[in-house]
């Protein structure tokens, strides 16, 4: 019977680079955000989700393309536990990309958050209780070790916000990786400064930061990045 990684030791889970407990370390941070965000509204609600975006996107484009494809390759039934996973994770793609087009008064923005919160503690469940200690079956210590630092380096160069129509598999997910990266972080550091400029100047980052992303819907829309997705994820 499989234990989940979310109760056992760090030296249980193949030391402090293993990929089970890079990944709990994101989860709980995770966790710390998600209240965060209880009870808050306005601009307060909107630095929180920004930073659970930032966490969240790059962590879960790194898992799909660095640690499901091996999920798939060492046990019998990973097409469809992946697939379950793929699945929370474009709906994740679709809520924040639809609260970011909804006003603060919107009456169906504390319905579209809750669920956010729900999807986000169920895929950290599915993960920590099912699919990881199955992975912890098949793999060694070294190897959840390596697999640890491929996922680190992935996370690093991922994109940072909603690709809702992105492939959720390779090779789609990872020839985009790239370019849909370069767009989303150059949008962070622009968002950052218009936070932080003059009123006069904001409109004109605010213009920059619009065309970053019609920069990207359209990488996103090209058919290499859509090549892999299955019907339950594809838009
Ligand atoms: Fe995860
Ligand atoms: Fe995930």
């Amino acid at each position: 019977m499989s234990r989940s990684i979310a109760d056992q030791s760090v030296e249980e889970l193949g030391g402090p680079g293993s990929v089970l407990v890079r990944q709990r370390r994101d989860h709980v941070q995770l966790d710390r955000l998600l209240h965060q965000l209880d009870g808050t509204t306005g601009r307060a609600q909107e630095e929180v989700l920004t930073r659970i975006d930032r966490l969240v996107f790059s962590h879960a484009f790194a898992e799909e393309s660095v640690l499901w494809p091996v999920m798939r390759r060492v046990l019998p039934d990973g097409e469809e536990l992946t697939l379950r996973i793929e699945e929370e994770h474009q709906e994740v793609n679709e809520l924040v990309s639809e609260l970011e087009t909804l006003g603060h008064d919107d009456p169906r923005r504390a319905q579209r958050l809750s669920r956010l919160v729900e999807v986000l503690n169920e895929d950290v469940r599915d993960e920590e209780d099912v699919l990881f200690p199955r992975l912890q079956e098949r793999l060694g210590h070294d190897e959840l070790r390596a697999l640890g630092r491929r996922w680190d380096v992935v996370r690093r160069i991922s994109p940072t916000r909603p690709h809702p129509t992105v492939s959720r598999r390779p090779p789609g997910n990872v020839l985009s990786a790239l370019p849909l990266s370069v767009l989303d972080r150059s949008r962070d550091v622009v968002d950052a400064a218009v936070r932080r400029a003059p009123a006069r100047l904001a409109p004109v980052g605010r213009l920059v930061s619009q065309g970053l992303a019609g920069l990207a819907g359209l990488v996103e829309r090209t058919p290499p990045a859509r090549r892999g997705d299955r019907p339950p994820t594809s838009r």
